[in-house]
């Protein structure tokens, strides 16, 4: 079968991230509220995790909400807030009796954040953090900016000096994933917006047109059958 070979092919990505962006222009152009669109997008992440767990990904990085996001109306923030509580809830009903880690990089301790999504998602990263089969780390509230302050700061505190990339690494909520192969952003946006600097300085980047809710596993395929065929130096003369 066709996605077993896919599946078994060594030249597949380890650690793929997703950058949901688009929810909102797939509603408008339904005539749907935004909040239909993040409703959409949701529910796809949760196929597409599935997916990629099925052609055996071990971890997956999604970008859920930004530090930037909460510049917008308090209406879709609050809708936004209630959809990613939902998303937690459902991530426990699937996955805890599973081999899989659930992280959620982002500052969990901001009081911006709704009181149950800060327990929940202390909660849930310390319930599994002991699992490594699968790993599931979603971006919530983060901002890379603040990822490389925070890893600073921390390394400020513990007294540390000449710090090597490995011991800044550590401080990263990533600390414990592989390195990040492959990044999906949707909806044509050329841009990073402030997802995972560090950890992408030498990822393979693809900008698919569609918007995400439209995003279909064919495009999926399509999208690490493209990947393959990349030829990944890291500064090297390879190929
Ligand atoms: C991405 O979709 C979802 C989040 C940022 C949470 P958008 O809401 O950014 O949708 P567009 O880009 O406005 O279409
Ligand atoms: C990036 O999308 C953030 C998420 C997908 C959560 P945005 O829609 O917020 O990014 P910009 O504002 O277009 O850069
Ligand atoms: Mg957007």
């Amino acid at each position: 079968m066709k996605l077993e070979k896919l599946k078994n092919d060594p030249r597949m990505p380890k650690h793929v991230a997703l950058i949901i962006d688009g929810n909102g222009r797939w509603a408008k152009k339904r005539g749907l509220p935004r909040s239909a669109g993040h409703e959409a997008g949701a529910r796809n992440v949760e196929t597409h995790v599935r997916y990629l767990r099925d052609l055996g990904i071990k971890n997956v990085s999604i970008y859920a909400f930004s530090t930037e996001n909460w510049n917008r109306p308090e209406k879709e923030v609050t809708f936004l807030m209630e959809e990613l509580e939902r998303w937690l809830d459902r991530y426990k009903e699937e996955y805890s009796k599973e081999d899989v880690r659930i992280i959620i990089s982002g500052d969990m301790n901001d009081e911006k954040l709704p009181l149950s999504i800060r327990e929940k998602a202390h909660k849930l990263m310390n319930d599994t953090k002991d699992k490594s089969g699968f790993i599931i780390n979603m971006c919530l509230n983060y901002g890379g900016r603040q990822e490389i302050i925070k890893a600073v700061n921390e390394l400020i505190e513990n007294g540390s000096k000449n710090v090597s990339m490995q011991d800044f690494e550590k401080h990263l909520y990533t600390a414990d994933m592989l390195p990040l192969d492959f990044v999906i952003r949707t909806s044509g946006e050329m841009r990073t917006s402030n997802f995972l600097p560090w950890q992408t300085t030498y990822s393979e980047w693809l900008f698919p047109k569609k918007t995400w809710p439209a995003f279909t596993k064919k495009d999926l395929i399509k999208a690490l059958r493209a990947f393959m065929k990349r030829n990944r130096r890291f500064g090297a003369i390879k190929g």
